[in-house]
């Protein structure tokens, strides 16, 4: 496994989600360099686990418990990766289907998990348009159940930054110095967030770019580069994570057009000539093919990650949800 330095940690660690006294992953700022340490060591025994046992990959250790998936947004990654997650480590799960649901008819989110907890739940892995809403939840729900954030609005996406770290990882060992650019719509991503905290603490030097109108310069108050031009930003990085234009900003006039954005901020293989030749690209789909990322480009497995992530996610969830639902069972007893 690539062990994690921190020589440089950017960011205090004092708070801990996992030494914290809950068993609840909201976010990846109140994470600490141990809390990540913990994850990356577990997600890598459950990703050798995967790769040795391809016939018999379930294992009994959450044999009884209780996993929901409760996405009130459309995912296919997240929600398919985690339902496999908690079925390989022997968990039942429940899909909550959202559109068929009483959530439909005006029900509460709190009303909707405390009637699944009378149902004896264990854990809530839950994606939300609104920002913020597992934080509120969290003094209601207490540990009579997990809360796994699976993405909330804008704000934090931390099974996917976790994933994400596991994958640079591997390519590198170490993250301490690497230069990793983030491309695109960065106002907007939950996914950019939660990376950019985790890099922070692993002491990653972390340059954010896009137009103006999707990255305010006030992003630099998080420790990192702001910039505008994408040659000055793709000069010299060891990684670039590009993220989806979601193509509804085009409407909202935040950007002029398609057409420039592709020229100004799309990544190709003529660009990428000016980062590291052992430069590599991530990106946490859904893809638009040949609008922030060209398509030959994103199938060259030369640079591209972006399948790895995908199977990086895997044993990814399965560390987040072993560990808090292990975590839930020692606070209870
Ligand atoms: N990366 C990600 O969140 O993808 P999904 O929307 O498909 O879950």
């Amino acid at each position: 496994m690539a062990m994690v330095q921190q020589k440089k940690t950017k960011q205090a660690n004092s708070s801990s989600n996992l030494l914290n006294p809950h068993c609840h992953l909201l976010d990846t700022k109140g994470l600490s360099v141990e809390d990540i340490q913990a994850f990356l060591k577990l997600a890598n025994t459950h990703k050798q686990f995967l790769k040795n046992n391809p016939c018999n990959k379930k294992q009994g250790v959450l044999t009884g418990q209780v996993v929901v998936n409760l996405f009130v947004e459309n995912s296919t990654r997240t929600r398919s990766s985690f339902e496999l997650a908690a079925k390989y480590l022997g968990a039942e799960v429940l899909n909550f289907d959202v559109t068929t649901s009483a959530f439909k008819k005006g029900e509460t989110l709190l009303d909707t998990l405390n009637n699944l907890m009378a149902m004896h739940v264990d854990a809530f892995v839950i994606r939300h348009p609104e920002s913020g809403i597992l934080h509120g939840l969290q003094s209601s729900i207490q540990n009579k159940a997990c809360l796994i954030n699976a993405g909330d609005g804008r704000h934090e996406h931390p099974s996917q930054g976790l994933l994400d770290t596991m994958t640079m990882l591997e390519v590198c060992g170490e993250l301490n110095n690497k230069k990793v650019v983030i491309v695109g719509d960065i106002l907007h991503s939950r996914v950019a967030r939660s990376n950019i905290h985790i890099l922070n603490k692993l002491g990653a030097k972390v340059t954010l770019c896009g137009p103006p109108s999707l990255l305010p310069s006030a992003f630099s108050e998080l420790g990192v580069a702001v910039e505008y031009d994408l040659t000055q930003a793709l000069t010299g990085a060891d990684f670039v994570m590009t993220l989806r234009l979601q193509l509804e900003r085009q409407e909202s006039g935040l950007i002029s057009s398609l057409n420039e954005y592709i020229e100004h901020y799309g990544i190709n293989h003529e660009r990428l000539k000016l980062a590291q030749p052992s430069v590599k690209i991530l990106h946490p789909g859904p893809m638009n093919r040949d609008v922030e990322i060209t398509s030959a480009l994103a199938d060259d497995l030369k640079y591209s990650l972006i399948l790895e992530q995908v199977n990086n996610g895997v044993a990814m969830r399965m560390a987040i949800i072993e560990t808090l639902l292990k975590k839930r069972e020692a606070l209870l007893h």
